[in-house]
């Protein structure tokens, strides 16, 4: 079995005192979830959140990372190492927003997962079509082509990845996938996984992402390729991510 993972990303939201209100109310809210949950804070709040975490079971991560490996004259970008000896668990890579309003393509993101794997930083694979790419009957075909380049520049054993199917037009929109829109996505993509090793195919989590609340989340997670979720808007809210992160098994 999977362990389920729930995770929030903030976005660009917040500043120290909401930081501080919120992870006072989820931390005891979660203490007994049965999920891993994480939080994904802008970069600059890394050490508020490791501070105010300290023995809790939420863990953070970053919400982007720089594709060189070493540091250098890379000015504005944060290396995996340094997310990692800031206590960083996990870090997004290839999120839409980052793919449509920053020009990251598959090779930019198929490196940054590679330079976070090396700094042993669990990397969130974010995938997904836009309306159109639905409408037109490309879902499958822009998904798989989105996690192929990743897979194909993965050496053996990189079971520490996490791939979140976050279809474009369910971000932010209040609309979602189906449970069984979402399902086959999330086992054609299981499937890709097992192309490339069946053991990577039984260990890699995919997380569903788009307009995830409590009132979908259990329906959601039931699926049997759902391992989890990566919630937006939803994850601000202490009580509304808490209902979520209970919302598994
Ligand atoms: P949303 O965002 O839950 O607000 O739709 C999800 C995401 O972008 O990760």
């Amino acid at each position: 079995m999977r362990q389920a993972l729930i995770a929030g990303n903030w976005k660009m939201h917040g500043d120290s005192q909401q930081i501080h209100q919120l992870l006072g109310e989820l931390k005891p809210a979660v203490a007994d979830a049965e999920a891993d949950i994480a939080v994904i804070p802008p970069a600059v709040y890394i050490p508020l959140c490791d501070e105010l975490l300290k023995g809790s079971n939420v863990v953070f991560g970053a919400q982007n990372v720089s594709e060189q490996r070493e540091q250098g004259a890379f000015t504005g970008e944060l290396a995996a190492s340094m997310l990692k000896d800031c206590g960083c668990t996990y870090v997004l890579v290839g999120h839409s927003e980052r793919r449509a309003l920053y020009g990251e393509n598959d090779a930019l993101v198929a490196g940054k997962v590679a330079a976070a794997l090396a700094a042993e930083l669990k990397p969130i694979l974010c995938v997904g079509e836009s309306r159109a790419q639905r409408e037109a009957n490309e879902t499958l075909e822009v998904v798989g082509q989105q996690v192929d380049v990743v897979l194909s520049t993965l050496a053996d054993g990189h079971d520490q990845l996490t791939i979140a199917y976050e279809p474009v037009w369910a971000i932010g929109t209040g609309l979602t996938a189906s449970p069984e829109q979402a399902q086959e996505v999330h086992a054609f993509i299981r499937s890709k996984l097992a192309a490339h090793s069946q053991a990577l195919a039984e260990k890699v989590r995919i997380l569903y992402g788009g307009s995830v609340k409590a009132a979908n989340a259990k329906e959601l997670f039931s699926q049997p390729d759902i391992d989890g979720g990566l919630v937006g808007g939803a994850s601000l809210d202490a009580a509304e991510f808490a209902a979520i992160c209970h919302s598994i098994g």
